[in-house]
């Protein structure tokens, strides 16, 4: 039954807030030539989620007259809000030559470079808008995705979507869940107050952007049936962590510190190609980043195997801190035996609305 506030906040909803279970996420093209176009849309989908997050239907579920049509789609009336949060990007398309917005457009939005190892199909990469509906329900997120690209008609038209079950990240105070390869996901996350103003929210750029945050997407599919097979001697070299308890190679418990530095019969016990060797901060000059990801699943593939991967989200108040990271990644993971990443995507989120303003409204 819990209920997020839209309005007021230093912040979107939905980047800090504790990370719900489920995500259906969208990405739009925008189809109208119209500065004026994007400003409406961006009124009326703050308009609407502001209601949508208060568990309140955005209009007629059942309209007087029998020839009326319902303004909400009604499969999420008389649900309780179950925390939903929806949250919005601008991709650097907004910024381009065709609204005039050029000015504005913040400092480091611009499409992510080519990255190693990089396997994207253009039908599931970029994207002018960004939706990311989260809920303990997936329904009540499923309904608010599904109504906000409703309202969209005519002036954006969808361009690729994941829909997320478990969330795959932890926030401060959250247990730490599994990602589809069984492993405990979200141990070394941003938690504290001051790594947010570190890493995460824009502080030094023009006075709309401030509060906001770049959402960095990639859509990546596992070969899980492959992981399946793999001995877990080798599955718990790939992460430098245990499988059941999530400790590192080099301790026990699932908080303990990891010790790049501890080697045992002359190799590093943690593996400098594993994933967390590579990402830690220790080995990256301090870079950090949240990532608030969920599991997703698409079935079965076109040989019947298991279709499954992570949507991973990452939020950083600089780009450059997930390039260098996926650099890293892209180029030595032992993970990328197991993984391609097949979608991608940046948005930049701005900071919430005052009351009675919208997302986004500095800008026209
Ligand atoms: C840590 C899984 C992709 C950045 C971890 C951990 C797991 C994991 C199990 C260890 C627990 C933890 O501290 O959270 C995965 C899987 C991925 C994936 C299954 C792909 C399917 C990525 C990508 C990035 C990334 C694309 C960034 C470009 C990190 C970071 C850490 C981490 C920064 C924390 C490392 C540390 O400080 O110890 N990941 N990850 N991961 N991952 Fe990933």
């Amino acid at each position: 039954t819990r209920s997020h506030p839209f309005y007021g906040q230093a912040h979107q909803a939905g980047i800090e807030t504790e990370q719900q279970r489920h995500t259906v996420y969208m990405t739009f093209d925008l189809t109208s030539p119209l500065a004026s176009d994007l400003q409406v849309l961006l009124a009326r989908w703050s308009g609407a989620i502001a209601q949508l997050m208060k568990g309140l239907p955005i209009g007629s579920v059942e309209p007087d007259g029998t020839s009326a049509v319902a303004q909400d789609t009604g499969e999420a009336y008389g649900l309780s809000p179950a925390s939903l949060t929806v949250t919005v990007g601008l991709g650097p398309g907004v910024f381009d030559d065709r609204f005039g917005l050029a000015a504005k457009r913040p400092k480091h939005l611009a499409p992510l470079p080519d990255l190693p190892s990089d396997q994207l199909q253009k039908a599931l990469t970029g994207g002018d808008l960004s939706l990311q509906a989260c809920s303990d329900d997936p329904q009540v997120a499923y309904h608010a995705i599904r109504d906000l690209t409703r309202m969209a008609r005519g002036v954006a038209q969808t361009r690729w979507t994941v829909l997320g079950f478990g969330r795959a990240s932890a926030g401060k105070g959250q247990t730490t869940p599994r990602n589809l390869m069984g492993f405990k996901d979200g141990t070394r996350n941003i938690k504290e107050q001051s790594e947010f103003s570190e890493f995460v929210w824009v502080g030094d750029d023009q006075a709309w952007t401030r509060g906001g945050s770049y959402q960095i997407v990639r859509k990546i599919q596992m070969n899980i049936e492959t992981w399946d097979a793999d001995p877990i001697g080798d599955q718990q070299d790939v992460f430098g962590r245990t499988k059941a308890v999530g400790a590192p190679l080099t301790g026990k418990r699932e908080s303990d510190v990891p010790d790049f530095a501890a080697h045992r019969g002359g190799s590093a016990v943690i593996p400098p190609t594993s994933h967390v060797a590579l990402a830690a901060h220790e080995n990256n000059g301090g870079v950090k980043i949240l990532r608030r990801g969920y599991n997703y699943t698409d079935g079965l593939n076109q040989y019947g195997l298991l279709d499954a991967g992570l949507l991973f989200l990452a939020y950083v108040n600089d780009p450059q801190h997930f390039i260098t990271l996926q650099t890293r990644l892209g180029g030595s993971d032992r993970l990328n035996e197991y993984i391609q990443h097949i979608g991608s995507g940046i948005f930049f989120t701005p900071a919430a609305p005052r009351p009675g303003r919208f997302i986004g409204q500095e800008l026209f």
